[in-house]
């Protein structure tokens, strides 16, 4: 069968629930893995590119773009929830697609989710990086621009050059830093995650309560400001554009899968969730971005810290709240950082135990109970991609992959329905075939507002996961004789 092979719904969940080999420990609840979907999405996406996307694209219905957004996210996240409820395993749209669409499709899934999870950890660092660096500057402690700045950036036409900087040190501490916390285990990361989540769920609630309370009404006219003659500069098609950019800050939510094997009652545990977590994401992030454009003209937020930037151009006396905002935002991204790097070793540990990855990339170590040398390369990989690599290349290169990925998960439901229509789904997804079909087809147009030359990097990034497979994977595959 070569790489059409495909695991039987009994094998994966056998991983899921047996005994065999050293396993995770089942330590998370419904609240837990709440606090890590929110904590693992709520990051670079609201706290920076919003204001951009508000300036330059959307105007106020960069509210609209928001929640454009989230739709394809809840098709996504109800296909999602039906596999995760089934087959509660650590590999995530990677082993569905394995029991679906075969290794080879798999094998695609894996390496398009490493360009989520991985590089994620990345650009959120260098976002992090950004607003440390200004808050160091504002305090008169600037740090030198050739150690705080990625050394390539890209031109007006998207082409990578020299910025004549050395390196994002800040960026690289951030990723390494989280690295150590993952290794010394999740139980540890998961107290500081929820520490770090319910103040930033408190202080966006607090721009909501603040803005919505005091919003200059005239600041959201006209809502979706007019088109200035190109696609994606205001109008419709620039909600429609800015739903694509804000894509990104959705990315996270279904990180609650990848930790199936440690959450306590995963049938029930996983599918609420992801509801949950969507859910409060797409509140605070409708919710931030009306209380922003009604507290300053939209034309102002293009900047790193645009709701910092509304909260100044308020006459209000916020300045607690703005010190709020600065310090939740560090705080908040550090938060970020560290589930993407633990849902990368999950999808690493997975991919290890079917054969496609060396066995010792997700072994884990007995004493800290993960993978301390998937979460080791990960974090290496990670810090040395933030440190080098300018924010644009790394987003949309990563919405794509994203993107891909939800696309299949709805694919894969679909055909589930017709090879194992037995097997008993403790959550169905509703309106099968429509909902999983109007998955696929928001994730496409999404990916096809994205430029052309991130379909050329993800080409690029594919071909070389084809290679990665077919000299190591294929060969030592567990499936391979099938
Ligand atoms: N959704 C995450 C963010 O916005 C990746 O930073």
């Amino acid at each position: 069968m070569g790489i059409w092979s495909r695991k039987s719904v009994a094998a994966l969940t056998e991983e899921a629930f047996g005994t065999t080999g050293h396993r995770f420990k089942r330590s998370l609840g419904v609240w837990s893995l709440t606090a890590f979907g929110v904590g693992s999405t709520v990051g670079a996406g609201i706290f920076s590119m919003t204001g951009d996307v508000a300036a330059h694209q959307a105007g106020p219905a960069v509210t609209l773009s928001f929640l454009a957004a989230s739709i394809a996210c809840f098709f996504a996240g109800l296909c999602y929830a039906e596999f995760a409820a089934m087959v509660p395993i650590a590999g995530s749209a990677y082993s569905y697609s394995y029991a679906t669409l075969g290794e080879g499709v798999a094998w695609i899934i894996g390496w398009s989710l490493i360009l989520e999870w991985l590089f994620a950890a990345s650009v959120v660092a260098i976002s992090w990086s950004g607003y440390v660096s200004a808050a160091l500057k504002d305090l008169g402690m600037a740090l030198p621009a050739a150690l705080s700045s990625s050394p390539l950036t890209l031109d007006a036409a998207g082409h990578i050059i020299s910025s004549g900087t050395l390196v994002d040190l800040p960026a690289m501490l951030v990723v390494l830093g989280c690295t150590a916390i993952c290794i010394y285990g999740l139980k540890t990361s998961s107290l500081i995650n929820n520490v770090i989540v319910v103040a930033k769920v408190l202080a966006l609630l607090a721009i909501i309560w603040v803005g919505l309370t005091h919003v200059n009404v005239s600041y959201w006219h006209p809502f979706v400001p007019v088109n200035q003659g190109a696609f994606g500069q205001f109008g419709w098609s620039g909600v429609a554009s800015g739903a694509g950019t804000l894509f990104f800050a959705y990315i996270g939510f279904d990180g609650v899968s990848t930790l199936a094997e440690e959450t306590r009652n995963p049938q029930r545990t996983v599918p609420l969730a992801l509801f949950f977590s969507l859910l409060i994401c797409t509140f605070l992030y409708v919710g931030v971005s009306l209380s922003i454009t009604g507290l300053a003209d939209y034309r102002t937020l293009g900047v790193a810290d645009p709701l910092y930037q509304a909260l100044s151009a308020s006459a209000l006396p916020l300045g607690w709240l703005k010190v709020v905002v600065g310090l939740v935002a560090i705080l908040g991204l550090v938060s970020v950082v560290l589930a993407s790097i633990i849902g990368q070793v999950r999808i690493f540990y997975a991919m290890s135990r079917d054969g496609l990855l060396p066995a010792s990339i997700g072994a884990i170590n007995p004493k800290t109970n993960t993978p301390v040398l998937g979460t080791l390369i990960t974090g290496v990989v990670a810090a040395i991609t933030a440190g080098l690599l300018p924010l644009g290349l790394l987003g949309e290169l990563i919405s794509i992959g994203t993107l891909l990925a939800f696309a299949m998960v709805c694919t894969g439901i679909l055909i589930l329905r017709k090879i194992a229509p037995n097997q008993h789904r403790p959550f169905r997804t509703p309106f099968v075939p429509a909902v999983p079909l109007l998955g696929i087809l928001t994730c496409a147009i999404l990916m096809y507002s994205l430029p052309t030359d991130t379909w050329i990097r993800l080409a690029v990034w594919l071909g070389l996961g084809f290679v990665v497979y077919f000299s190591y994977g294929r060969k030592h595959s567990k499936l391979k004789d099938s």
